[in-house]
């Protein structure tokens, strides 16, 4: 348990989420990144796990590796406990699994196991309560990462590029999540539908969002992520959005998702 806190947080619940989308590009990575460091920023304990061998979420922390050596495939292939590839941020309050490239053996390597999609899942089972929030980053698949993502997870989010085809995968997302809850976790809830990358100048931008909210009426987000330069450019500067332009539409519209999120 956290010494550092009061009882009522120590007492909290952990809300894990997966941000998932089997479309490459869509914003997944920047997703989590932003709604953990707000969510952080507002005196919250969040984890975020990178389970996406590309570690564009290790990356964009400007964490090189597992600072002790300790990466999510050590706790997934070698069964080493969580809280060993646990390493702190620039920001507080904000933790990181962290992830290297050889996570892409990870997903052949877990085919052998018995219980293979309840991996991750079960390795959180320590750390349940020591955090308030958990976000997992997931690859642009619907391999056993993010099937080992969405059973560990009460919520995915589902951030949604607004352009030409955005619909285009989602039914099989959607397929893939009935699934999960049939035969792995029936508590796995779709959270939100996040519309990300707006450009308001296009027509095209402003009637894919009537499409997509007409499509999830009531779980697309208000909130709307808009094209903006700042949040492509903060990764490479290893900071947060908040960190990195605090005042950017980007950080801003983020803002009012993490209002939303936490309201639901
Ligand atoms: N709202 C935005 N405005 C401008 N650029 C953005 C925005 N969101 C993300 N980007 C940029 O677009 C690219 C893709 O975003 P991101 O990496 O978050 O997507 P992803 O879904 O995680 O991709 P992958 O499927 O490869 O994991 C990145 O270069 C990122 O910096
Ligand atoms: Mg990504």
């Amino acid at each position: 348990m956290s010494k550092s806190k009061n009882l009522d947080s120590a007492e909290s619940v952990t809300m894990i989420y997966s941000v998932a989308n089997q479309k490459g590009g869509v914003g997944k990575t920047t997703t989590v990144i932003s709604l953990a460091a707000l969510i952080a920023a507002r005196q919250k304990r969040v984890l975020i796990i990178d389970a996406d061998p590309q570690a564009n979420a290790t990356s964009s922390l400007g964490v090189n590796m597992a600072a002790n050596g300790y990466s999510l495939y050590d706790v997934l292939v070698n069964k080493q406990p969580l809280t060993k590839a646990i390493t702190r941020t620039r920001r507080d309050n904000l933790d990181l699994v962290p992830t290297t490239t050889d996570l892409a053996a990870a997903e052949v390597e877990m085919v052998q196991f018995l219980a293979r999609e309840l991996t991750l899942k079960k390795a959180l089972q320590a750390i349940i309560g020591q955090y308030d929030f958990i976000f997992i980053d997931t690859p642009p698949s619907l391999g056993l990462l993010t099937i080992n993502a969405l059973t560990a997870s009460a919520g995915v989010i589902i951030p949604v590029q607004t352009e030409y085809l955005a619909l285009e995968g989602l039914s099989q997302l959607m397929n893939t999540l009935n699934l999960v809850r049939e035969n792995l976790n029936p508590e796995l809830k779709l959270t939100g539908v996040l519309m990300t990358m707006f450009d308001s100048r296009t027509n095209l931008a402003t009637d894919v969002v009537k499409e997509v909210r007409a499509h999830f009426p009531e779980l697309t987000f208000q909130a709307v992520i808009p094209r903006n330069v700042r949040l492509s450019e903060a990764p490479s500067h290893g900071e947060d959005i908040l960190a990195y332009a605090p005042t950017s539409s980007g950080c801003l519209a983020y803002q009012a998702a993490v209002d939303e999120l936490l309201q639901r």
